[in-house]
């Protein structure tokens, strides 16, 4: 039984301020894969129009996501970083997806009942087959391991049905024609030419929640910008914004059971967590009977040293957008090439003439 190489792939859609719950819960992990993994990271721009298809400004938007990533430190050299839109097989592999996938599988995604609300007639075409472009964004690279949020578990587990049901469909074309490999799905031998892709979701990442409220999800869509910390807030900004977090008026506690029904407090001592790399239980340990006005000032601190780099990063490579279009031209190239290889065979397999 041989095994796929593994890859590691992830997207991030070019919309909106990334914040800290994207860099916690997404970039920060990308960060540490790329130590023992070939790793692929895309500014999913294609997937940007689904939900809005003008974007006043869409280039300074790839560009930003692509400045988050150089300077939280991953390495475009020794992996590789591009846009979407420049390697067109991810569309063209979508395109064979749409065939695979069956309209019952796309109605129960959660996600699209979530986005599309309740006009269901009004939605794009795209926001409809969103998760079929997510499998072919993994898959024409049979890339073997996600790194998302819990709240793409769905989408990934639909690229697996679309994977299974493309080997099994062609499974006398990708035998004869030697592509493909034996793989074990549960106690099934499978001769398989796309893996079965693993979601990487836990690890330390928390679910990091609004400062202005603690029961929701810290998010780009919020109207306050208080609610937030955007990677392109400055140490004044982190500062105001923390100083401004919505708490309770009691002492921190000092076992993690007193954080029960206080989500202000909870998220606050996550957050601390999540930067230190430490459990929220040694985090009360240290702080268990202090009071915010306490506990605010180290959170300060340690966003401040955590964070400040990468914004001031940021912010230079964002003073020269011609050096993170040449860093998107290269990962876009080395992209395509790989991308091409597997589009081919994928050709071979259906019986396309070329
Ligand atoms: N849907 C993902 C999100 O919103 C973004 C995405 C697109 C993605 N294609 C992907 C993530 C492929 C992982 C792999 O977060």
């Amino acid at each position: 039984m041989t095994e796929f190489k593994p890859l590691v792939f992830s997207g991030v859609q070019p919309t909106g301020n990334l914040h800290l719950g994207n860099y916690l819960g997404a970039i920060r992990k990308f960060v540490a894969l790329q130590e023992n993994n070939d790793c692929i990271y895309c500014v999913v721009d294609l997937h940007a129009l689904t939900a809005q298809l003008v974007h006043e400004d869409m280039a300074t938007q790839i560009r930003s996501i692509t400045a988050a990533f150089l300077a939280a430190g991953i390495d475009p050299k020794k992996h590789i970083v591009f846009n979407q839109s420049q390697v067109p097989q991810h569309a063209e592999l979508a395109w064979i997806f749409n065939c695979v996938a069956r309209i019952g599988w796309m109605n129960r995604m959660t996600q699209f009942k979530d986005k599309a609300g309740k006009d269901r007639e009004q939605a794009s075409l795209g926001l409809y087959a969103y998760p079929s472009l997510m499998a072919a964004d993994i898959l024409v690279y049979r890339a073997t391991h996600v790194p998302v949020g819990e709240d793409q578990k769905q989408h990934l587990e639909l690229a697996r049905d679309i994977a299974m049901k493309f080997n099994l469909d062609f499974h006398d074309k990708i035998k004869p024609t030697g592509l493909g490999i034996d793989i074990k799905v549960g106690e099934e031998p499978v001769h398989a030419y796309f893996p079965m892709v693993e979601p990487l979701i836990d690890g330390p990442a928390p679910r990091v929640m609004s400062l202005k409220d603690g029961t929701k999800k810290m998010s780009k869509s919020d109207p306050s910008d208080l609610s937030r910390i955007n990677l392109m807030d400055d140490p004044d900004a982190i500062s105001k914004k923390i100083r401004k977090a919505k708490t309770d008026p009691d002492a921190l506690p000092s076992e993690t059971e007193g954080l029960k029904g206080r989500p202000e407090a909870d998220n606050l001592v996550g957050i601390f967590a999540a930067l230190a790399d430490k459990s929220k239980a040694d985090v009360l340990s240290e702080f268990g009977g202090q009071q915010f006005s306490v506990f605010k000032p180290a959170l300060i601190d340690l966003a401040v040293a955590a964070l400040g780099p990468i914004n001031a990063e940021m912010r230079r490579l964002m003073e020269d957008p011609g050096h993170i279009d040449a860093v998107l031209r290269d990962g876009g190239e080395r992209a395509r090439t790989r991308a091409e290889k597997t589009m081919n065979e994928v050709r071979d397999i259906i019986g396309f003439v070329r």
